[in-house]
């Protein structure tokens, strides 16, 4: 059976797709339920490096400036040993990539496509799935970094629309936030956890993310934010170590760097004690394990809203009658069909209620 992720991701890019249609049936409503895992943080903080880290590969666009300026969810299939890793785009169906520098190429492709090469933002998610056996399934959305400043040829009200960017998607209460922080900066004054405390005051569904600890004055260390003494959220702290911009440069592997980020924490002097609780790989599980808890508990409202999809979208087909565009009647039926399956598997979910029974 489809792992409960793994439905989730599916309803999320048949809303999608429906939306390119600029419908108002219930699925945008639904589109609002869906739980799902944003990254937020100040520019250069390290979000698209801990992305990287937890698929493992190497192809998110980089550079200077605001590099993500469109939404990019990240959609994270875990496949059979043996399976081949590739990529796929919901705007390109049918065509697979194997080759992930050429998946950071086409994110920067699509999001000029919107934006022009303006530098424009867009609210217009960017749907990418990749299928591996090294992943957990798992949701994730890129998103703009803040910025306090808008930069050449940008207008200055750039500044805000990245700030309501972020904010309607993490003012949902479903959105888990994972807000990145660098550890060489003073954490007070992170952009992410300030956010995150507008949207989300007592840490519940937030998870406070140290990156750059290996770029920490000599003699200085987090453990009072790791071991939650200072800024305080539910969830534990969890420290990584990415790659560094000469690294990069160096073209280190991801795998090795996922390694070398194991060993830095299992040596620290500082850190040993957590290590097994510290790392992009444990964020990786963490964040897989409390999506799927929210989905569950998420399964009655979910399922009733695809009940009120399923209505809408009759009434929808009904009132489309002769095919005037075969196209989006095609869809309709298609994104149908899909809601009465998924209400089938919901229910047996609420009924059967395996517990963990999602593998
Ligand atoms: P973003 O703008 O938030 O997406 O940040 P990036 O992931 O692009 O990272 C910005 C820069 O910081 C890049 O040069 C990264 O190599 C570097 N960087 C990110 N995380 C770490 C880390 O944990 N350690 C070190 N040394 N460098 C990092
Ligand atoms: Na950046
Ligand atoms: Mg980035």
């Amino acid at each position: 059976m489809d792992s409960l992720i793994g439905l989730v991701n599916r309803i999320q890019r048949a809303c999608t797709v429906l939306g390119d249609h600029g419908g108002d049936s219930a699925l945008p409503t639904l589109w609002e339920a869906l739980p799902s895992v944003a990254v937020v943080g100040g520019q250069s903080s390290g979000k698209s490096s801990v992305l990287e880290s937890i698929v493992g590969r190497d192809f998110l666009p980089r550079g200077s400036g605001i590099v993500t300026r469109r939404p990019l969810v990240l959609q994270l299939h875990k496949t059979e040993d043996g399976v081949q890793e590739h990529a796929e785009f919901l705007h390109l169906p049918r065509k697979r990539f194997t080759d992930f520098s050429k998946v950071r190429v086409e994110i920067e492709e699509e999001t000029d496509r919107l934006t022009g090469k303006s530098k424009q933002i867009s609210h217009v998610p960017i749907h990418l799935s990749i299928y591996s056996p090294n992943v957990v399934n798992l949701t994730l959305i890129d998103l703009p970094g803040l910025t306090k400043v808008a930069i050449e040829g940008q207008p200055e009200s750039i500044v805000q629309e990245i700030e309501n960017m972020i904010y309607s998607y993490i003012e949902k209460p479903n959105c888990l936030i994972l807000a990145i922080t660098p550890a060489n900066q003073d954490i007070a004054t992170s952009d992410a956890i300030k956010v995150a405390r507008q949207v989300d005051p007592t840490g519940e569904r937030t998870f406070g993310v140290l990156t750059k600890l290996d770029l920490m004055d000599k003699g200085t260390n987090a453990l009072d934010v790791l071991e939650d003494r200072s800024y305080r959220l539910r969830n534990p702290w969890v420290g990584v170590v990415n790659r560094s911009q000469a690294d990069i440069n160096r073209n280190i592997d991801m795998l090795a760097a996922r390694q070398r980020e194991c060993e830095f924490f299992a040596t620290s002097p500082d850190y040993s004690h957590l290590a097994s609780k510290m790392g992009s790989e444990y964020l990786a599980r963490l964040l897989s394990k409390h999506l799927e808890s929210v989905i569950r508990a998420q399964i009655p409202g979910i399922a009733s809203l695809i009940t009120r999809s399923i209505d809408e979208l009759e009434a929808e087909m009904a009132h489309l009658g002769r095919p005037v565009a075969v196209d989006v009647g095609a869809q309709l039926y298609t994104i149908l069909e899909l809601c009465r399956a998924f209400e089938r598997v919901f229910k047996e979910h609420l009924d059967g209620g395996r517990p963990g029974g999602n593998r």
